[in-house]
């Protein structure tokens, strides 16, 4: 817990999907600090961020886990019970973006970048719910992406698949709306992770591909991890009570603009007016 946390999270359990990087670790931190127990969900080890957030007096597990794997999910999802007794939130987060024209994409590639975005949403549904039908409330946050409403170039398989992210979450909003489940999904923008990075350095001059990319953004910079976090802890937890089946855009302004270069420098318009 930190000097900051409200302890909103307290007694909860939370598994974290692709909780060992970027986005899904910021969420791990701040649920820990907020009081819940949160498992690490992930391919990639995230045993040293478990044993940082145990040691600053907070309670993480790391469980290795494919979310594209049926079983793997099931076990994952099983030792987190087994472990911290119970279960009440879920979040989403594992992502993977393939870069290409479709026409060159193998049928591999669809199926596996589908396999993580997709279906690794409806085995984490299908296994967590005998666990999350137990509590009077629980909550499910799926991350999706400014994607989920827009097309964006050269990433046909990831656009697809963030739409049906956004579509599934309203599907599971209404299916289990009875059992006490909320379900909704969070849309970020152009957020500074490992993923970001790894994709703007593929290009000659990273740092300048990030200054164009964020001149469509109007507050001019990219996100960081944890102001998505943010909101997901809002849509884990019920100062949400009522939010149901919903998309929270968290993008900088970005899906409000109809222009390219949004940044407005000129903070003296209007004094005269
Ligand atoms: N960074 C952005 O600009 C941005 C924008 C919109 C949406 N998103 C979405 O946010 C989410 C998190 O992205 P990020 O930017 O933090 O990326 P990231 O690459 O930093 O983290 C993603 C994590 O998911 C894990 N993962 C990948 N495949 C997995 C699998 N099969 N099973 C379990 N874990 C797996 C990775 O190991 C990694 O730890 C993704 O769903 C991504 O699509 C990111």
């Amino acid at each position: 817990m930190t000097e900051q946390s409200t302890g909103r999270l307290n007694g909860q359990v939370a598994w974290i999907s692709g909780g060992a990087s970027g986005i899904g670790e910021a969420t791990v931190r701040l649920f820990a600090a907020e009081g819940a127990a949160v498992v690490i969900a992930d391919v990639t080890d995230g045993q040293s961020l478990a044993n940082e957030v145990n040691a600053a007096g907070g309670k993480a597990a790391y469980s290795h886990c494919d979310v594209s794997n049926n079983g793997s999910v099931a076990q994952s999802i099983e030792a987190a019970v087994a472990q911290f007794g119970s279960l009440n939130i879920v979040v989403n987060n594992a992502g993977i973006v393939h870069v290409g024209p479709l026409h060159e994409y193998s049928e591999a590639d669809w199926d596996r970048l589908m396999g993580v975005n997709v279906k690794g949403i409806f085995f984490s549904l299908k296994h967590a719910l005998p666990h999350l039908r137990r509590n009077p409330r629980s909550y499910m946050v799926n991350v999706g992406s400014i994607s989920s409403h827009v097309g964006q170039r050269l990433t046909p398989a990831y656009t697809t698949s963030k739409g049906a992210v956004l579509s599934l979450s309203q599907s599971i909003a209404l299916d289990y709306a009875a059992t006490g489940l909320r379900c909704n999904c969070v849309c970020p923008g152009i957020t500074d992770t490992p993923m970001l990075r790894h994709h703007l350095n593929m290009t000659a001059n990273p740092e300048e591909t990030l200054r164009q990319r964020v001149r469509r953004v109007p507050i001019n910079r990219a996100l960081q991890p944890d102001e998505v976090a943010r909101a997901i802890l809002y849509l884990s937890c019920e100062d949400s009570a009522g939010v149901n089946g919903t998309s929270m855009i968290i993008d900088g302004g970005y899906l409000a603009a109809a222009e390219w270069d949004t940044i407005n420098d000129d903070t003296t318009w209007g004094e005269n007016a």
